[in-house]
């Protein structure tokens, strides 16, 4: 299959999980495709591994912490070095996290990582997106974002910490970004759209310690293969079906209602102006 020959795609958290398959399938459909992550020596396993799974060369890892500005700006500069523009990005690092920890910028871990980061990386990366003509930015969220509120003074869970609630909430986010996202798209060939993936079964949660990791561990069993879970972002990615949808959050390659509390207009103005502030972006999309 080579229906993604000649174009470039980039996909964030790739060096295991459902990234990992998310890249295999987008360099075994012919892109050129970059993987950001944040360990070297697994970054580059997984690039052998890419290449070897798909047969495609091209495959080249960048190295990111979606955990620290320095580090995802340092990210945006190299993509940029390499690459004159970019087809397709799948925002996909995230992780959840049994305690409240900051990041070197201050914040909760999982609110940078999985909001934060997204919405920096897109911002960075919007130039090579629009340099492609036609382009589709493609962001994991979770069906954990069912039943959170965002409480827009207390993003960091400074108040209110919970794993569930605090990684449900990062979650929310990418919904809330995605919409506002393809809003201010319109008019342009660049389509915005986030996803649940299913329940799978990945390295996630597995680095905490404790009843947590005990319990994904024994529900591994029953979960969806890495490889399963990827397919709703790669046919977003890649699929005719989803030319031109945008603003849409799928579930099983469908798109689907989210939350009631994620089509909140006024709540997603504000976080987009909070991100903005938080990240130092002075004009969204202009690389700088
Ligand atoms: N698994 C599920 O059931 C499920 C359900 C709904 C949504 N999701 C979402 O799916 C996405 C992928 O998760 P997964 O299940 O594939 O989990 P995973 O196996 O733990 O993979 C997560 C990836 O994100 C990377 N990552 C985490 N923090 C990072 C950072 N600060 N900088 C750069 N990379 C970072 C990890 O790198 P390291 O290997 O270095 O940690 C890894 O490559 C996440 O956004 C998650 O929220 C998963």
């Amino acid at each position: 299959m080579t229906a993604l020959a000649g174009k470039i795609a980039l996909v964030t958290g790739a060096n295991v999980g459902i990234g990992k398959e998310t890249a295999k399938a987008l360099a075994a459909a012919g892109a050129r495709t970059l993987i950001a992550c944040r360990d070297a020596a697994k970054g580059a396993a997984a690039v052998e591994d890419i290449k070897r799974a798909s047969g495609n060369p091209e495959v080249e890892l960048v190295s990111a912490d979606f955990a620290s500005f320095a580090r995802t700006r340092a990210f945006g500069d190299e993509v940029r070095a390499r690459v004159d523009r970019l087809d397709v990005l799948v925002n996909n690092a995230g992780l959840m996290l049994t305690s409240r920890q900051l990041t070197v910028d201050g914040h909760e871990t999982m609110f940078q990582t999985n909001h934060l980061g997204y919405f920096l990386t897109t911002h960075l990366l919007l130039p090579l997106l629009r340099a492609a003509g036609r382009a589709r930015i493609v962001n994991v969220a979770s069906t954990a974002h069912r039943g959170q509120a965002l409480d827009l003074d207390d993003l960091d869970s400074a108040r209110r910490f919970s794993p569930l609630g605090t990684y449900g909430r990062s979650k929310l986010c990418n919904i809330y970004f995605t919409y506002e996202l393809a809003g201010r798209l319109k008019g342009e060939s660049i389509t915005a759209n986030c996803l649940h993936p299913g329940v799978v079964g990945t390295d996630f949660g597995q680095k905490e310690r404790g009843i947590f990791r005990a319990l994904v561990r024994l529900a591994h069993p029953f979960m969806m293969s890495p490889a399963a879970g990827a397919a709703t972002q790669v046919h977003l990615a890649m699929s005719p079906e989803v030319d031109g949808v945008t603003g849409q959050y799928f579930d099983k390659k469908r798109p689907v209602k989210s939350s009631r509390e994620s089509y909140d207009v006024a709540t997603r103005e504000r976080l987009w102006r909070e991100s903005e502030r938080l990240t130092g972006v002075a004009s969204f999309g202009d690389g700088a």
